[in-house]
């Protein structure tokens, strides 16, 4: 099949374009030549509004001292990783899980441990389940709500109930919440940090410009560490990157500070594509879902696919159903064995109104 005939509805970052204010302060920061190396923490202004922010939309209390701006979500994940675990020590993981989780785990000479979140219960963990995998080892539990893959939007008292194990267990918790502005219907984002002083003290809470403000080539992610933690995240951050790019954290103080319009209209965008794609499910044979409450995601097994054929291939798993998919129909979705499920596939709502309404009808056509 030609590239330029194949539908694209994996990936995984907004369809939207930087809003105008944020460029202009990027574009102001070269003029100004705000181009050279920044404290390695990030500049005191930045961690100022990021502390500003934490309070007034999470509830999460800290100093910008606490504050540790990185270059993305993911290295601020892979930094705090590197700080708290080291060989022998285990992390718990809820899977399905963002595919890079397990892979920095093991980057740091730590164990990832994967706790199932079951489809049937809206991939919610059971606190049960996370207890049980507890053991002496257990250093780290790695949470993300709202999910990347499934949309599972995790409810207060899941979170309290997590909060009541991480400290019964002397354990730290990485809460990556990224995703944390794009909720639908009636589901609300908690900050596991805001529940009491204690979780907050055992939390490093992480978040990025990159899914909320459209800014995924910024690359702009930070994190609010428990008291004394930021130091050591600072010491790795100085031998690596030495801070993060000059002019991208201007742009993201202006994306933290100025207008916020532009996150609701990208959230309306999303959440009126995530019904329509809801809706259009319906008529496609062998698929099963759960709705996802946020995220940019629809989670979709396809296990009902297997041991059949589909066109030339035989299906086995995702990745075969994924590769039947795309030279059956040109039509690319993501299959999620990185992520813990083989027999699902990701169906992203962050590719635009044309390309999800194609990729959906030629789904249907091909697997009907
Ligand atoms: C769950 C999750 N965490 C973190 C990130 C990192 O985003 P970034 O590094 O662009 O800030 C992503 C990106 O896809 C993600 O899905």
């Amino acid at each position: 099949m030609n590239p330029s005939d194949i539908v694209d509805i994996a990936k995984g970052e907004p369809d939207f374009h930087t809003p105008d204010h944020i460029k202009q302060a990027g574009i102001d920061a070269i003029h100004y030549n705000f181009t050279k190396y920044t404290p390695q923490p990030g500049i005191q202004p930045l961690r100022e509004a990021i502390a500003i922010k934490f309070a007034r939309e999470n509830g999460v209390h800290i100093s910008p001292d606490d504050v540790v701006v990185s270059c993305g979500g993911k290295h601020s994940v892979e930094q705090s990783i590197r700080a708290m675990v080291g060989p022998g020590d285990e992390v718990l993981i809820i899977t399905p899980h963002w595919f890079a989780y397990p892979a920095q785990v093991r980057m740091a000479g730590a164990t990832p441990v994967f706790v199932e979140a079951d489809r049937d219960d809206d991939y919610i963990p059971d606190a049960w389940r996370i207890r049980d995998a507890i053991t002496s080892r257990t250093r780290l539990l790695i949470l993300n709500s709202p999910s990347n893959p499934t949309g599972a939007v995790y409810p207060e008292e899941t979170l309290a109930a997590i909060a009541m194990l991480a400290l019964e267990h002397n354990l730290h918790v990485l809460s990556d919440e990224v995703y944390e502005r794009l909720v639908y219907e009636e589901a609300r984002h908690v900050s596991l940090a805001s529940l009491n002083e204690d979780i907050a003290q055992r939390t490093i809470t992480v978040n990025s410009v990159s899914k909320t403000h459209a800014m995924t080539g910024w690359r702009i992610g930070y994190a609010a560490f428990p008291r004394g933690l930021a130091e050591k995240v600072v010491d790795i951050q100085k031998n690596s990157t030495s801070a993060p790019c000059a002019i991208s954290q201007r742009a993201a103080l202006a994306a933290l500070t100025g207008d916020q319009s532009h996150v609701d209209l990208m959230v309306d965008a999303y959440q009126r594509r995530r019904d329509w794609l809801l809706k259009n499910l319906e008529g496609i044979p062998g698929l099963a879902w759960t709705a996802p409450r946020g995220s940019f995601y629809c989670f979709v097994g396809v296990e009902a696919w297997k041991g059949k054929r589909l066109g030339s291939v035989e299906v086995l798993d995702s990745v075969t159903f994924a590769d039947a998919l795309l030279k059956g129909a040109g039509v690319r979705v993501l299959a999620a064995s990185d992520f813990g499920a083989p027999e699902h596939i990701r169906i992203s709502f962050a590719v635009g109104d044309d390309a999800l309404q194609e990729g959906l009808n030629r789904m249907k056509a091909f697997l009907s």
